[in-house]
């Protein structure tokens, strides 16, 4: 649902320009909470997740191939530029049933540690397990290239 605090995207060069302003905000901010930064996106099937994550992750300088982890859950990347924060984490809760599968491959241990920066796609299907100050990203489309874009 487009409105008008929503940032509309008309490609993925534009989506990734998005992407850059927003990590720039939340790596900037004075960190309050304990454990990792832990960001959530949400949108519909090819709303542009992955993409977006892409586009942080470029940013970050990561080098490698950054592919959907839908079906190996987790992906972690070492961070090479001097910051707070020394890895990336891209999950997809996609095909999860529950939060107990991700407990089980380690989310305790991923969240628990403030130098792990944490993008996680389908926050919704593991809602109990999402600390309190995540931030999220919410993507919809009405278009075939548009998307509208929700930073909070
Ligand atoms: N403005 C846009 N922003 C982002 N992606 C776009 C845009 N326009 C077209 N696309 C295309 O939409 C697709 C988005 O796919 P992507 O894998 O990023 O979606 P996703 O939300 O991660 O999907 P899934 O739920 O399957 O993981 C890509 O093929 C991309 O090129
Ligand atoms: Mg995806």
């Amino acid at each position: 649902m487009p409105n008008k605090t929503a940032k509309i995207s008309k490609n993925t060069k534009k989506t990734a320009q998005i992407a850059k302003m927003f990590l720039n905000k939340i790596l900037k901010r004075n960190i309050k909470h304990r454990g990792a930064l832990v960001v959530g996106l949400s949108g519909n099937l090819g709303a542009g997740k992955t993409t977006f994550i892409q586009a942080v992750a470029r940013h970050l300088g990561i080098k490698n191939k950054v592919s959907s982890p839908t079906f190996v859950i987790i992906k972690k990347y070492s961070l090479k530029k001097p910051g707070d924060y020394k890895f990336l984490f891209h999950l997809d809760a996609y095909r999860l049933k529950n939060e107990k599968e991700l407990l089980h491959l380690g989310w305790g241990e991923i969240i628990n540690n403030k130098k792990h920066l944490v993008f996680i796609e389908w926050p919704e299907n593991v809602p109990k397990i999402i600390p309190s100050h995540a931030r999220f990203v919410y993507i919809s489309s009405d278009d075939k290239e548009y998307r509208y874009f929700k930073l909070r």
